[in-house]
């Protein structure tokens, strides 16, 4: 039995987390993770998010009110009320301002900087509130990249928090939060002696500031801890990453396979598993009456879910859809994002009504019923952090068609070398229209086709292996 004194503390910040709020994988990794991660013992995880008013009711029913303290942003001191729930022996904290949070959105708001140095500011106000000075401060993204800097120029001379360590979880380099310098006084007030840390390139970049003085930090797939150390993939940041290599460490997320599970899923037309899987079938026919699709259960349905930008690498796909359109397939498109390629999509599906169906939106009953009934999941980005859509394609028996960078290369191996979906390498158009054509081409091979949905579905996604080595990460990071 282990008491609660002996617990590792682990306290998570982050600006979104799934079941409460989500716009993308960074909310389902922190859900995913830090359940995981309560279900070992040692651990008392505990999460802080914004109380944003996107929350919905039915979330907030058993919210507890803790109690209310003043948290200084600069030079004003601002009302910070603080929730509690529990959920799978994780503890949420929800920091509670509705000049900062009673918004429309989580982000894209003139004033982030300062709603986020407010964020930043209550997760380390509230530790005497609650009563939890964690072992490890586990930071994600730039939206809490201030967490690590005020702990560092102006908490950890407090008793408390002295022997509090960090962690820093880069989900994507691309969004850093950069800032002009004068803002690091008067909007995040950090004295201008600290300037240098957070300084990068004439301004003040907040993920640089977090890489500088964490004591160690991590992307979500050991490729992409490779790949930011490199101009291509590094967004400006990569000599700070070089310079500070030797604290950095990959490890690829998980999704929780109990959500996911199209033999429980509520939200999809028929359940199946890998030991039966016929009712797939069922899925991709009422998929394609859905969708205004004629109904042809020997046509390969490729499925894009995705944000509608560049990274994701919808250039490939725009400049061979009609060339891979003369063939007999469908595409279906489910995402939001820039006008230029919701246009195209849109417009894509107009002119091969029979072959494509674009629906602009961000859907998730929608996304899980098209992770079941299509064939094909393409995901040609041209980075990608993690990438969790090609893991929960895999789950639902449908194969992967992947470029070869981030987590998509850590998590999908190719079909000729025995692996569970398809790769393709350069970031070249006629590349992946060679290999989704390979793919099509075994579709039709039925029995070869059933056996490699059944090798993908049986595919370990699950957090086992990557929330063990979080735990040897937290273990060298208190030791060091
Ligand atoms: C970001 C990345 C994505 C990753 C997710 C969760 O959204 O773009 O690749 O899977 O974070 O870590």
């Amino acid at each position: 039995m282990v008491t609660q004194a002996e617990k590792r503390k682990i306290l998570f910040v982050a600006s979104e987390a799934t079941p409460f709020i989500s716009t993308g994988g960074l909310s389902e990794v922190i859900g995913s993770l830090s359940k995981a991660l309560a279900k070992r013992k040692k651990f008392d995880v505990r999460v802080v998010l914004p109380l944003y008013s996107d929350i919905k009711q039915e979330q907030r029913e058993d919210f507890e009110f803790v109690g209310n303290i003043n948290v200084p942003v600069a030079w004003r001191n601002q009302y910070c009320g603080v929730f509690r729930c529990k959920r799978e022996g994780v503890t949420f904290y929800f920091v509670d301002n509705e000049y900062y949070f009673k918004r429309k959105g989580c982000y894209g708001h003139f004033d982030d900087g300062e709603r986020f140095a407010f964020f930043c500011r209550s997760a380390l106000e509230i530790m005497p509130l609650i009563d939890f000075f964690p072992d490890i401060l586990h930071c994600h993204d730039w939206q809490s990249a201030l967490a690590l800097l005020y702990l560092k120029t102006i908490y950890c001379r407090k008793q408390e928090y002295a022997n509090i360590k960090t962690l820093f979880t880069i989900h994507n380099i691309e969004y850093q939060g950069t800032y002009s310098i004068d803002n690091l006084q008067w909007l995040f007030g950090i004295d201008s002696y600290y300037q240098n840390i957070a300084e990068y390139k004439g301004c003040i970049n907040l993920m640089k500031g977090a890489i500088e003085c964490c004591d160690k930090f991590s992307t979500v797939s050991p490729t992409y801890a490779e790949e930011i150390k490199n101009p291509y993939f590094g967004f400006g940041l990569d000599p700070i990453v070089r310079r500070n290599a030797s604290k950095l460490c990959g490890i690829l997320n998980g999704i929780d396979p109990d959500y996911y599970d199209p033999q429980k899923d509520k939200a999809i037309f028929a359940n199946y598993s890998a030991t039966d899987i016929a009712n797939k079938s069922v899925c991709k026919e009422q998929l394609q009456r859905m969708l205004n699709l004629p109904v042809r259960p020997n046509t390969p349905v490729v499925a894009m879910i995705t944000r509608l930008v560049a990274p994701k690498g919808l250039d490939l796909v725009m400049a061979v859809a009609d060339q891979a359109l003369e063939r007999d397939m469908q595409l279906v498109v489910l995402g939001t994002g820039e006008g230029y390629y919701e246009h195209y999509f849109r417009e894509l599906a107009l002119r091969y009504p029979k072959q494509v169906a674009t629906v602009i939106a961000f859907n998730s009953d929608l996304s899980r019923q098209i992770y079941s009934g299509a064939d094909i999941f393409l995901m040609p980005s041209r980075s990608e952090p993690c990438g969790l859509s090609q893991m929960i394609a895999s789950r639902y028996g449908t194969v992967a068609v992947v470029r070869e960078t981030g987590g998509l290369k850590d998590s999908i191996i190719p079909y000729g070398a025995g692996g569970n979906g398809f790769t393709f390498c350069n970031f070249n158009a006629h590349d992946m229209l060679y290999v989704l054509n390979e793919a099509m081409d075994l579709y039709k091979d039925k029995e070869n086709w059933q056996k490699l949905i059944v090798k993908a579905m049986k595919t370990d996604f699950s957090w086992k292996k990557s929330a063990e080595n979080y735990v040897e990460l937290y273990d060298s990071i208190l030791t060091q």
